[in-house]
């Protein structure tokens, strides 16, 4: 929900991207509030997910700016950001190193976020916990687990931006559901006043969003 202040989090100013010679997104300029939840959909292919590589600061713009919290040099925006992508990409490392990422969280607060994900229960059945080695197990876990684990990931960074790009496409629909009930409590019982930009084909994942853009011809629209 907006707060009443309408604090700006994240702006962006003109942002046009092209692959190669081919022109992906045009002169896009978009204000998010601290708070807001931002829906996005558009036909596969019309640059959604080049748009949130952007909006993360992971992928450069062929013009135009991205403003996050003040900051506008990209390793300075993605301190802000957390991302949920379509498939996990899991380490060969144990699953506490997984959800870190070399940062040091304390092992209270992973497995608080494990919780909220439904897998502190499976984690604490394995021989050792959340210092169970991923590499040897990486294949034994459903795309559900996967995607939780993702997910944990992304809340652990605790950033004030969450953006997720179709989290549950490669799940089957009840695993799908599942897995964005557990989204919805963990963003809802976050302490902060989370943003969320979430890209999806499924507008009933959108329920009660502030807004919802469509993308097409490389433009944003109401
Ligand atoms: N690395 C790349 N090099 C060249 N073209 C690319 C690259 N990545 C994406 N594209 C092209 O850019 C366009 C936008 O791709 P993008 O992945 O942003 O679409 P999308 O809206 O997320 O699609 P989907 O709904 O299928 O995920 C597509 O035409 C795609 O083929
Ligand atoms: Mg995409």
């Amino acid at each position: 929900m907006c707060n009443d202040k309408k604090q700006i989090l994240a702006d962006l100013s003109h942002i046009s991207f092209s692959y190669d010679s081919k022109l992906i997104l045009q002169d896009i300029s978009l204000s998010i509030q601290s708070g807001e939840r931002i829906g996005i959909v558009g036909e596969s292919g019309c640059g959604k997910s080049t748009f949130l590589k952007i909006l993360s600061g992971l992928l450069p713009p062929s013009s135009g700016t991205v403003n996050i919290l003040g900051d506008s040099i990209a390793s300075d925006i993605r301190k802000h950001v957390s991302i949920v992508l379509q498939s996990a990409m899991l380490l060969p490392m144990t699953i506490y190193e997984n959800i870190t990422l070399g940062h040091d969280y304390s092992e209270d607060s992973v497995r608080n976020v494990l919780e909220q994900v439904s897998l502190l229960d499976w984690v604490d059945s394995l021989p050792e916990g959340i210092h169970t080695y991923l590499g040897d197990r990486a294949d034994e876990l459903s795309g559900g687990q996967a995607q939780r684990l993702a997910i944990a990931r992304a809340m652990c960074k605790d950033a004030p931006l969450l953006l997720l790009d179709e989290p549950t496409a490669s799940l089957d629909a009840s695993t799908a559901a599942s897995v964005m009930a557990s989204l919805d409590a963990c963003t809802e019982s976050s302490k902060r006043n989370l943003t969320i930009v979430h890209v999806t084909h499924q507008v009933e994942y959108l329920k009660g969003y502030d807004r919802i853009l469509r993308m097409e011809g490389g433009k944003l629209y109401v």
